[in-house]
């Protein structure tokens, strides 16, 4: 018996090469790494159909969207799906700027936008898309730079001017953004060009309780009935060129764009995944899991959870309010589940024991092969983490709280306070000038005063129970308690009432008259100061310890590489996800949560139904959407069997930032959007689990059904190119015969 496991053991873990499928790649080495499994698995193009920077290939239809200032930070992605610049990506992607372009009155979160015509399409001023022209290796030239007497901060300073350097050679004068990145903890560089085009403009979205049907319930989940996607366009001038928005912008022909597929997902079905990931850690030390999980997370975690018990009291009653912190709220809502999932999967997954597997055998390798320049890596992350564990509670907490309300505000004139309180009277007059050029109605906007008013007490109460009486600033005892009797709420009520903080009248009364005096007298400008002095403290020992994880970490992944080709030269390593353009590839599969369940790899409109709660503010959904899915008139976008898919799983490497992502079948056409990872495979950016993680994608047919059937954006399905291939005989003697 044990034997014939053993051997079946072997056979799966085989079939696991084809199927299970970790790695986020680089395009430019697809043909080097990936080509040959790929096309076993179902690929259809050439490496140079896939990345080509001599001729139009997939990756010209893949967008990075940003926002500026800083453009090529990529928050999402995006694809060219028409001859005319139309962009796809997800609702939650678009959630920002659809905010932005709201109002109570027209408040297309809530009720969706569908442009007729170019004319009715709606500047989204802060959305940049970024087409990559090319990547390259530059990993000579950048640590070309680095002697052997540099210590890790010089060597920083050294690659950072040669990086620069680097990029504002290849701008061509500013055409382009180039963009260098570290591999591998620094081991490795390339160069990323981009051309950045910023007049992006909505064209439709539809209801929020489609686009985020489920809400934060659902979120990370499945299974999820989720529209997640929105539509907009990329202009450009006359030439093709990018240009700030203006009317005389045309739509831009873009290189190339995919074709979107209406044949629909079967299980083991060959799918491929290109975009932005942001972040992953897979060469993460047990070490840097353990601190997350038992120190950093949990703070982020209480602080996020209170934030968004806040939000949530005032947003579930109000409509302005909902609509006001709309993406603040998403943005929370979305990292703190996040943080819990990630530190009870990182626990039952035991990714931390399967890493200090890994960091035994290493050790084992290095002593035996006396490799001195890799023998204190681990002891050194061990004690970077340990150090920094200690005092990370006395940076985040005061950090987090010190930002809100009034508090944040009086942080601005901490600058002002040195000066004015010092004897340098050039400093003195500069620093009072230069609180004329603030511009206080923006620190207002986006915020309610209620919302702000109880989050400002509610964080001074979680600020006291996170810490022992005696490491209090000494304001609680000082002041909330001796003169408040210990009520937050009232001294908080006291702070709204009087402070020079509370509003922005009282800030511009201040700069018009400003004075140190009131200052240090005013209670918001003291929590700042104190907490402050918190956060100074800690500060010194959190730095030393984070740099000693980042040199530490790069040399233990230069070893870590080094031993893996040893060991293991048939294993091909992926780089982490920093934010630059990756393909991964994978099929279309279910899977086990847990004992005895099964998940199916699709899941239908009729889920909507069951669902559906009238009135709810997840839960709820568009009278008509029920209406068409209660009568199934799907049109061309039903299944086989009638039904209409609404999302659909698959095994592809995905983490944030691949958001809004095309994935696509062996001929380069779209079958959906991706957009979520599930919840057992949370520890997925540290440890990639083939038996759970998968992407969680909506399906191009109830993109299509919803556009076409539910808002009759005909305009739209006119203008992309739909694709169906024959049906192909289920049985050679079925065909008709020829007369
Ligand atoms: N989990 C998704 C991601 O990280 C975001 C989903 C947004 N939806 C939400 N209910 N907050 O890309």
């Amino acid at each position: 018996m044990k034997r014939i496991l053993v051997i079946a053991l072997a056979v799966l873990s085989m079939m696991g090469r084809v199927y299970a499928d970790e790695g986020m790649w680089l395009p430019m080495f697809v043909e080097r790494l990936n080509y040959v499994d790929m096309q076993k698995m179902g690929l259809q193009l050439t490496p140079e159909e896939l990345y080509s920077i001599n001729h139009n290939s997939l990756k010209d239809a893949i967008v990075g969207l940003g926002s500026s200032p800083r453009p090529t930070g990529f928050f999402c992605t995006g694809e060219i799906v028409s001859e005319h610049g139309l962009l796809f990506t997800n609702h939650h992607c678009g959630y920002g700027s659809i905010q932005k372009l709201s109002s109570v009155e027209h408040d297309y979160l809530k009720d969706g936008f569908w442009a007729k015509n170019y004319s009715e399409e709606l500047p989204a001023a802060d959305m940049t898309a970024s087409f990559l022209i090319r990547m390259e290796d530059v990993t000579k030239d950048v640590l070309g730079v680095v002697t052997d007497d540099m210590d890790w901060a010089a060597r920083g300073r050294a690659i950072n001017a040669k990086i620069k350097e680097l990029q504002e050679a290849a701008s061509e004068n500013g055409k382009y953004n180039p963009v260098i990145k570290g591999f591998f903890e620094g081991n490795e560089y390339y160069m990323f060009v981009y051309q950045v085009y910023t007049d992006v403009r909505l064209v439709g979205v539809a209801n929020s309780s489609i686009g985020k049907f489920g809400g934060d319930t659902d979120n990370w989940m499945w299974p999820r009935h989720t529209g997640d996607f929105s539509i907009f366009r990329v202009y450009a001038d006359k030439d093709g060129n990018p240009a700030a928005y203006s009317k005389d912008n045309v739509p831009l022909t873009p290189k190339h764009h995919l074709p979107i597929s209406l044949d629909g997902v079967q299980k083991d079905d060959f799918t491929m995944i290109w975009g932005f990931p942001g972040s992953t850690e897979r060469y993460m030390s047990s070490y840097g899991i353990d601190y997350n999980v038992d120190t950093f997370y949990p703070i982020i975690i209480d602080i996020f959870g209170k934030e968004l018990e806040v939000m949530d009291e005032f947003m579930q009653k109000d409509d302005a309010i909902n609509l006001m912190y709309a993406d603040n709220h998403a943005g929370l809502a979305n990292t703190w589940k996040n943080f819990i999932g990630q530190c009870t999967m990182l626990r039952k997954n035991k990714v931390s024991e399967a890493k200090v597997k890994l960091e035994n055998n290493f050790m084992l390798w290095v002593n035996r092969n006396n490799k001195t320049e890799y023998k204190d890596a681990l002891s050194n992350l061990k004690e970077a983490y340990s150090q920094m564990g200690k005092v990370a509670k006395y940076v985040y907490y005061p950090n987090f709280i010190s930002q809100m309300g009034p508090t944040g505000k009086a942080a601005a004139f901490m600058g002002y306070y040195t000066a004015a309180t010092g004897d340098d009277k050039d400093m003195k007059e500069a620093a009072a000038m230069e609180l004329q050029a603030m511009n206080v109605d923006s620190w207002f906007a986006e915020s309610d005063p209620q919302v702000e008013h109880k989050m400002f007490a509610e964080m001074l109460k979680l600020y006291r129970k996170a810490f022992a009486e005696e490491e209090l600033p000494e304001f609680y005892s000082n002041v909330i308690d001796k003169k408040f009797k210990g009520d937050i709420d009232a001294f908080a009520d006291y702070v709204y009432e009087n402070s020079i903080f509370a509003t922005p009248e009282s800030i511009k009364a201040f700069i018009a008259k400003p004075s140190a005096k009131k200052l240090k007298k005013d209670y918001a400008f003291q929590i700042s100061q104190q907490m402050t002095d918190v956060i100074m403290q800690a500060v010194p020992q959190y730095r030393a310890s984070m740099t000693a994880t980042q040199e530490n970490d790069h040399i233990f992944v230069k070893g870590l590489r080094e031993y893996y080709a040893e060991m293991y030269p048939e294993k091909s390593l992926y780089p982490d996800a920093n934010s630059t353009m990756r393909m991964s590839y994978g099929s279309v599969q279910d899977y086990m949560p847990a004992d005895a369940v099964h998940y199916d790899y699709v899941c239908t409109a009729n889920g909507i139904l069951e669902k559906y709660v009238p009135g709810d503010y997840e839960f709820d959904a568009p009278k008509r959407l029920i209406d068409l899915i209660e009568k199934k008139d799907f049109g061309p976008y039903a299944d086989e069997n009638g039904d209409l898919i609404v999302c659909f799983l698959s095994t592809n490497d995905i983490t944030g930032g691949n958001s809004g992502s095309p994935i696509m079948n062996g001929k380069g056409e779209l079958i959906g959007l991706a957009f979520d990872g599930n919840w057992e495979a949370m520890s997925g950016d540290v440890n990639f689990e083939p038996r759970l993680q998968r992407t969680i994608n909506v399906d191009a047919r109830y993109v299509l059904f919803i556009i076409d059937k539910y808002a009759g954006a005909t305009n739209l399905i006119n203008e992309l190119d739909i694709r169906k291939s024959e049906p192909k005989p289920i049985r050679e003697e079925e065909e008709v015969p020829a007369e």
